[in-house]
């Protein structure tokens, strides 16, 4: 239903106005595989082959028949669906599941993985996020415990006689009448210090131009500015180390190295130690790195984020919320550059495209069953979502996983295109990049060209926004750009992508590089 001008607008009222102004403020009333459909003027629907597929949402595409004839099948047996705090073993079903594909598909070849449920992407994350600082809490405590042992032993051995209070470049105990009073001069500055440093947040890793989500402390890991920096005072910070430059990370984190004072007694002496204290939470990792022009890691970076984690004691947390379930032509991308996690998180897809759903894995060796309490939801682990995710997860494996290899082939075809494209049009499009149907084309940097449209839409980051309300309303394509920088395309359809599907995308991308190469900017305008 469309408002009268003079009628208050309460719900997307800024970005509507910005969607229509970039020429993508099309209301679509039906859906089907990779095709959205909108009534014309005169009512007549028009299709529009979708490659945004719902954010990499819809790997069975839209309203996928399967899917929705189970869903039906669910409701009409009337199936519990919000029954919290009592036994719901499609919990333990899906996770059974999620566990044997694990075993498959992770370098450790293990299948041990405790499965917290949520409800979007963001919230999976922010799951692991406090996982992972009950972790480092807990060799907090381990830490602090040791020292007031030590403390104790101390305490003994200087009222004993055994021991006297060496001088220590840590404290100034000077005027103290006797070793005693000294000793409990030095207890007392180590427990300030101490003090100081446990109650400090962690410090996250990430890569640069991650994207894990917007809630309080997912926002913090993406980081895009304008979604991170207002929010800066709220949450824990994160220390961003290029995925390009694997050599060079353990440098980078050098300097977040900070010390625990320990006090230690040996030959009649009572010295003061530095003992490695947990600064950092936990790396978190995209092994398609969607808001960065769906870079895939490297097999180098992946082993060196994986050796950074086994330094510093950290968790490894496998980001598949955007890759994972099946896109890249495996379940877990990370299977594709040998990357081991210690918690992995999956959405998206697991939703079939008619849910909400996201799952959290943690290894055993490292989950704390205080956990399963300590975070919920009211909407998690409902029966309605855990239902789908298994038909998803049915529909993956079947026939010994073709789905998989669909998405793959489909991904080469769409990819040796778009090579194509970038191969007969090098002074516009950069790169071309992803892997399966997680796929990007980037323009060349543009804002120094001769016709105002397009510089000025490349100097405002909105190039890629324009070129997509081109491509949707001359060719009936809906592409979107990855992340912020709106300087690209994405591509992350359906396995059901058609030949034809690819064809119609590549004479609408050839369009547009013309319009660019030839400065045609005036083309490109919104009407
Ligand atoms: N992590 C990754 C890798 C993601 O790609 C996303 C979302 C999230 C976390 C957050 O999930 O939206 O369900 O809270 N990516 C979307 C995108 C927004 O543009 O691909 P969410």
């Amino acid at each position: 239903m469309s408002s009268a001008a003079s009628e208050p607008i309460f719900a997307d009222r800024l970005l509507n106005d910005w969607l229509a102004s970039v020429g993508l403020g099309i209301e679509y009333s039906r859906a089907e595989a990779n095709t959205l459909y909108f009534r014309d003027g005169s009512g007549r629907e028009v299709p529009v082959l979708d490659h945004v597929c719902g954010f990499g949402s819809l790997i069975f595409g839209h309203n996928n028949p399967d899917i929705i004839e189970h869903a039906k099948s669910v409701l009409d047996e009337q199936i519990p669906v919000y029954v919290q705090l009592s036994r719901q073993s499609h919990a333990n079903a899906l996770a059974t599941v999620l566990n044997a594909i694990l075993r498959r598909e992770t370098p450790s070849g293990d299948g041990d993985y405790a499965a917290i449920f949520a409800n979007s992407g963001a919230e999976a994350v922010e799951i692991c996020v406090k996982h992972a600082e009950l972790e480092r809490r807990a060799r907090i405590v381990r830490l602090t415990d040791d020292v007031l042992r030590h403390v104790e032993e101390a305490r003994e051995a200087v009222g004993a006689g055994r021991a006297t209070v060496a001088e220590t470049p840590y404290v100034q105990v000077g005027a103290a009448r006797d070793d005693r009073e000294k000793l409990e001069h030095l207890i007392a500055e180590i427990g300030r210090r101490n003090a100081e440093l446990v109650a400090k947040g962690p410090v996250h890793l990430a890569l640069e131009n991650a994207f894990h989500g917007k809630l309080v402390a997912t926002v913090q890991l993406t980081q895009n500015p304008h979604w991170r920096m207002p929010f800066i005072a709220l949450s824990s910070s994160t220390r961003f180390l290029r995925a390009d430059r694997p050599e060079e990370m353990k440098g980078a984190i050098e300097d977040l190295r900070e010390s625990l004072l320990d006090i230690l007694v040996a030959d009649g002496a009572v010295t003061v130690v530095e003992r490695d204290f947990p600064v950092i939470g936990a790396f978190f990792v995209e092994p398609v790195q969607g808001a960065n022009g769906m870079r895939p890691l490297t097999e180098a970076a992946a082993r060196e984020i994986r050796a950074v984690c086994d330094a510093v004691g950290c968790p490894l947390i496998v980001d598949e919320i955007h890759s994972g379930m099946g896109r890249t032509g495996a379940f877990l991308a990370s299977s594709h550059m040998g990357l081991q996690g210690d918690y992995y998180t999956l959405a998206k897809s697991i939703g079939g495209g008619i849910a909400k759903n996201s799952v959290a894995l943690f290894h055993q060796d490292r989950f704390r069953p205080e956990f399963e309490v300590l975070h919920s939801s009211t909407f998690a682990k409902d029966g309605f979502s855990a239902a789908i995710a298994m038909k998803v997860l049915e529909m993956l494996e079947a026939d010994d996983g073709r789905a998989y290899r669909v998405a793959a082939e489909r991904g080469e075809r769409l990819m040796e295109m778009l090579t194509s494209v970038k191969a007969d049009f090098p002074e516009v499009v950069d790169a071309v990049d992803g892997i399966g149907l997680m796929v990007a084309l980037e323009f060349t940097d543009q804002t120094r060209a001769t016709s105002d449209l397009i510089r000025e839409k490349a100097g405002s980051g909105m190039l890629g926004y324009v070129v997509a309300g081109y491509i949707l309303r001359e060719h009936r394509i809906r592409v979107l750009p990855v992340g912020p920088a709106g300087n690209s395309v994405r591509f992350e359809p359906s396995v059901h992508l058609t030949d034809e599907d690819i064809a119609r995308t590549e004479s609408a991308l050839r369009d547009v590089c013309a319009i660019i190469r030839d400065q045609d900017g005036d083309r490109l305008a919104p009407r």
